[in-house]
């Protein structure tokens, strides 16, 4: 398997990218409170990423192929239960307690940027709060291996083992991918494996890691609008996202907020 390398103009346009779309999770963080519908979040967004940040939101009518339907909306909404993919709808209302995801991806100049974080609507329970600490750490753990020479399966392995160490289990369905002027290519970058195997990271790669960590059962299903994808055992899932580029000398997370540290 080969995987293109970016050039030096290509990274340029996706370090924008990723700002931009880091800058849409900033924005909306004030929003997500009881009361409001994710509906209302998708409309925020899509507004902001269209007239303030010149974007465009990558998951409007974004298909996963023929036969398949298109997504919906701009962003995706992904609450207590659902695992990823959910689509923001007008009847669907936050409550207090409520943890939920907002994945946005926007393009700019042909390039993708792709990330997400958790939200909590306001006091979460332990359990949540554990998850999704457990979770944000899984995916800082797998942004720690990632340098030249390192490879796939050393990231799949610090995720698993922070996840299942933890006593939560590790969604084998979805994966991070491969990024640049498509939103999704090789590689597949998996949340489980073992360290050593797969593919050897290159300078110039950029892709994403996005783990998706149940707090029971790995077990997922897709519901009838063959988009949203929820734990099988209807416990609480937590997922985070950051799209990265690997450098001479080891990482630079390209959708990074003011709030994170990765020096
Ligand atoms: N942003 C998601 C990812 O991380 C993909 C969403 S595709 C959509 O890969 F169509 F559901 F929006
Ligand atoms: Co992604
Ligand atoms: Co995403």
């Amino acid at each position: 398997m080969t995987i293109k390398l970016l050039e030096p103009d290509e990274i340029t346009k996706m370090r924008a990218a990723g700002k931009l779309a880091a800058s849409v999770l900033d924005m909306i963080g004030e929003h997500v409170k009881a009361g409001v519908t994710t509906g209302e979040l998708d409309r925020l967004c899509h507004n902001f990423i269209v007239d303030e940040l010149d974007c465009i939101p990558a998951p409007l009518n974004y298909t996963n192929g023929p036969g398949t339907p298109p997504f919906p909306k701009s962003i995706c909404t992904s609450v207590n239960h659902v695992v990823c993919h959910g689509i923001p709808s007008d009847r669907k209302t936050l409550k207090n307690g409520d943890a939920l995801n907002i994945d946005v991806t926007v393009i700019r100049e042909g390039y993708y940027g792709d990330t997400s974080k958790m939200f909590f609507v306001g006091k979460p329970t332990v359990l949540a709060q554990r998850l999704v600490a457990v979770t944000q750490e899984c995916l800082y753990k797998g942004i720690a291996e990632v340098k030249p020479g390192a490879t796939l399966g050393d990231i799949g392995h610090v995720i698993q083992r922070h996840a299942e160490g933890s006593n939560f289990s590790v969604v084998r369905e979805f994966c991070g991918h491969g990024i640049g002027d498509t939103f999704h290519s090789e590689p597949q970058v998996l949340h489980y494996g073992r360290r050593g195997t797969g593919m050897t990271l290159q300078a110039g790669m950029a892709f994403t890691i996005e783990p998706m960590i149940n707090a029971g059962k790995r077990q997922v299903k897709i519901l009838p609008d063959q988009w949203t994808a929820v734990t099988k055992d209807h416990k609480l899932s937590a997922q985070w996202e950051h799209t990265l580029l690997v450098t001479d000398d080891g990482v630079e997370v390209l959708t990074a907020r003011d709030e994170e540290d990765f020096s």
